[in-house]
């Protein structure tokens, strides 16, 4: 059986995003039919849209879910009709050289469905990052649900499948922040913001909010930025340094991705300090540094990718976090819209206007 759904579709480059029709087909062995309940709006979507990810267009957006299981495919454990889901894109292989490594937060080989989507026509639809969630059902590889606690609103709960565990993770996992450690995260969107507030529940000293949008840093201080610098007025390295007794902070989070931030973020970590690229970067941009910086300066550079998680680890000890009253992912959610206020959302985002806008259905 194939289901006819509505969703959000990229046709061509750049062009604005359209809501059709398009054909889900019943779950093959070890897939998941889903029923999606919310998806986040996150700025790797407009990535997608405007060609800076790859050319297979059409995409089929929207990434940051979570849903019911409403059927699995042959041979799938441990996942049932009826579970509350939040999707992954990082369903570990468990064979594949970082896997056998013991490092399946790099996995190589994730699972994505095998099953083609496809619009009205018959046309393969690319679903981003292998979960295409602004439709009402979506198919996922059995892997990509994470089951979590049901009481979660699914607004909020969906976040955790992208920009919010990128943040977090970006500033935990991979920049190890702990107790007493000082940071500073530059670009205060979703992802930045999630930075923050986990650099909070983990312990940190001195956290650092860094933007050049003022609205942004007033969100901040209530995610738990000690400090805030408006980088369209200040040096942000300079103000991160004087911050930190002169040295600069432990761990600098870049979560906007260009040369300049990604430059500030170099050079406003302390001597022996981590940067972590977790914003990304757009095909045509290099970056200059003197080598003798990299080597003069030591530690470490590294990249985020989803936030170093592992969503079987991560998402439920989040969810719990959040059920808790630690972790204040519904502040995430500025806005609930429907897949037909996606393109706007786009809009209000790049005009600093949302945190998160979530399609809920
Ligand atoms: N690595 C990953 O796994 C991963 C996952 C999700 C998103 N991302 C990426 O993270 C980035 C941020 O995503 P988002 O959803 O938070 O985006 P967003 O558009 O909501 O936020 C970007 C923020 O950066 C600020 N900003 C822009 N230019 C700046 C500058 N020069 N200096 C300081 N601040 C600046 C903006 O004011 C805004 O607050 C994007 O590039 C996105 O693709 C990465
Ligand atoms: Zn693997
Ligand atoms: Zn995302």
């Amino acid at each position: 059986m194939t289901h006819e759904v509505r969703a959000v579709v990229a046709r061509k480059r750049g062009a604005p995003v359209s809501v059709e029709t398009i054909l889900v087909p019943n779950p093959g062995p070890g897939e998941a039919l889903v029923r999606v309940r919310s998806c986040g709006v996150c700025h790797t979507d407009l990535h997608y849209r405007e060609g800076g990810i790859n050319d297979e267009f059409p995409f089929l957006l929207g990434h940051e879910a979570a849903g019911v299981v409403e059927t699995v495919g042959e041979g799938v454990a441990g996942l049932a009709p009826g579970d509350f889901v939040v999707l992954n894109w990082r369903a570990v292989c468990g064979t594949c050289r970082a896997c056998r490594k013991g490092r399946p937060w790099y996995c190589f080989a994730t699972h994505n469905a095998t099953r083609p989507m496809t619009l009205a026509d018959g046309t393969p639809l690319s679903p981003v990052l292998g979960v295409g969630a602004f439709a009402e059902k979506t198919l996922v590889a059995a892997g990509q649900c994470t089951k979590v606690d049901a009481t979660a609103s699914p607004a909020a709960a969906g976040l955790l499948g992208c920009g919010v565990t990128a943040g977090f993770g970006a500033a935990v996992n991979t920049g190890g922040v702990g107790r007493g450690d000082s940071i500073a995260v530059i670009g205060c969107g979703g992802v930045g913001m999630a930075a923050i507030a986990g650099a909070k529940v983990a312990g940190a000293g001195r956290i650092i909010a860094v933007d050049v949008d003022e609205r942004k840093l007033k969100w901040a201080e209530q995610f738990g930025a000690t400090d805030t610098v408006d980088s369209s007025r200040t040096d942000a390295v300079e103000a991160i340094r004087k911050l930190t007794g002169g040295f600069g902070a432990d761990v600098v989070v870049d979560a906007v991705g260009r040369p300049e931030t990604f430059r500030q973020a170099f050079y406003a970590r302390d001597l022996a300090g981590t940067a972590v690229l977790v914003g990304v970067p757009a095909p045509e941009l290099t970056l200059t540094l003197p080598l003798l910086d990299v080597f003069g300066r030591g530690g470490a550079l590294k990249s985020s990718w989803y936030g170093d998680c592992l969503p079987s680890r991560d998402f439920p000890a989040l969810i719990d976090l959040y059920l808790q009253g630690r972790f204040d992912l519904g502040g995430f959610v500025t806005e609930t819209i429907t897949l037909d206020d996606v393109e706007a959302a786009f809009a209000k985002m790049r005009d600093g206007d949302v945190l998160r806008s979530v399609v809920v259905l």
